[in-house]
Parts: structure tokens; sequence; C-alpha cells
């Protein structure tokens, strides 16, 4: 995995955002071509919509990459180019939770933040809550405290995640267990692909109106005023004279 040879902070940030919602094997394919056209904070900062989503394209949850590009501007901004290195400044940035926040300082810095993301969940919940189900998220989080390596935080939290991935393919999925578990909703036919229909249709096109746009998803769907007034409102998409483009 590319961004476990790094330690640039910004890279990290890069791959944890990317990989907050996306299989690592998708993550793999996406990353390298990212950071060839946004090498730093200062690059992406400066980045267009249209641009950023391009390179975006295929990881879906199109907001997190304009979250990323603010937190590119506001660490070139306000920070020359530094990013912060505490979990309270950095879950202060858009996008970035407090897992997202720590996962950050584990592996850019080496530094003992325990976090739980979907790979760690299962191995305690494996070890620690072999029956019955309704595990929080609060009853792992002092467990992950406790039995964390402080003086190898980095090697640590990669191991922890290579054996819940391996567990994912050997036994019954322990996640079924934690009170956080939510089946996958449907792709197909959901808002989330009709927004993704019509941000690629922006991108063929670069302006359109709300016509083309239309024809573009594959014909009239009543939910589609809504979806552009969404992506105006969430700093997608800028609507002049009824014709859409990326702002
Ligand atoms: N491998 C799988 N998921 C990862 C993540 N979020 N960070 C680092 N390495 C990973």
């Amino acid at each position: 995995m590319p961004w476990r040879r790094t330690r640039v902070p910004y890279r990290i940030l890069v791959s944890e955002v990317m990989l907050q919602q996306t299989g690592v094997d998708r993550v793999r394919d996406r990353y390298a071509a990212f950071l060839r056209a946004f090498p730093s904070f200062r690059a992406l900062a400066h980045a267009g919509t249209g641009e950023v989503l391009a390179a975006w394209k295929g990881l879906g949850y199109n907001r997190r990459a304009l979250a990323l590009r603010e937190c590119a501007r506001i660490v070139s901004s306000r920070r020359n180019g530094r990013m912060p290195r505490t979990v309270d400044e950095l879950v202060l940035l858009p996008g970035i939770g407090r897992a997202t926040a720590s996962a950050i300082m584990v592996y850019a810095f080496n530094l003992p933040r325990a976090f739980i993301e979907t790979n760690i969940r299962r191995v305690y919940i494996h070890f620690f809550f072999p029956r019955g189900g309704g595990v929080s998220d609060a009853r792992i989080m002092p467990l992950v405290e406790r039995t964390m390596d402080t003086r190898n935080p980095r090697e640590w939290f990669y191991a922890l995640m290579d054996y819940g991935a391996m567990l994912a393919q050997t036994v019954p999925n322990p996640n079924l267990r934690s009170t956080r578990y939510r089946r996958q909703s449907a792709f197909a036919g959901s808002l989330r692909q009709l927004r993704g229909k019509v941000l690629q249709a922006m991108l063929d096109r670069r302006v359109a109106s709300r016509g083309e746009i239309s024809r573009a998803v594959g014909g009239p769907d009543g939910r589609l005023p809504e979806v552009l007034r969404q992506l105006v409102s969430e700093g997608f998409l800028r609507r002049d004279n009824g014709r859409y483009s990326f702002r």
C-alpha cells in the first residue's frame, strides 16, 4: 500500500480521507494519480473544482474531495503549509473527525493515539466480545487504549488493520455485533448515484443547462432539481442565467 511507504503528512492525509469510505483496492488505483495531479497542499489549494473531481473519480462521496481541498486551503493560507500536529487541531479541519485525526497522528508522526475504524473494530469484537450483540465503540475504545503498543503505534495499527482485513476473509463478520453495523443501502437508483451522474455530466461538458444535464443523466428524473440545488449549496456548482458550471 503506497500510503504506508510515505511519512509526508499531506500524503497520509489524502490517503486517510480516501480510505474513510472507500476500499483499499479502489484507493490504490486512484491514489498515485491524485498525488501526481496535486503533489502538495499548495497545489491542491489552487485546484479548480472540476480538476479535483476528475482526480477523485471512482472514489465516491465527492464531498470529501471538496473538504480535502478546503483543508489544503486552510493549511496553506493560515499555517504556511504545515499540517497541524495534534488531534484537537486536526479535527478543526473540514472532513476530519477524531478517528481520521488520530490515524494521521499515528501514521504520519508515529504518535500513540487510539482510534477505531472498521478493521480495528472487527479485531476487538472478535477477540473481546465473541458472543452477543450491541457492542458499542464506547466499550471498545478503552480496550484499544489499553492494548496499544505505545512505543510503536504505526506498526501496531498497520498490523491491527491487516488482522481485521484477514478476519473479514476467515470468520463470520464480527462487526455484525457492533451497534454501528448498517446494511449497505442499494447504490442503483439512489440519490447518491444521481449526484454522481450529474457531476460526471458536468465533467464531460463543463457548462450545461438543466435540460442538457437531464438528458445526460438518462432522461427526466423528478429528483434532479433537488440534486442540483444541493450541489449548488454544497459548493460543487454555480448557476448563472440557468446554466450550471463548476464553482
Ligand atoms: N490500510 C488499510 N486501511 C488503512 C488506513 N486507513 N490507513 C493506513 N493503512 C491502511
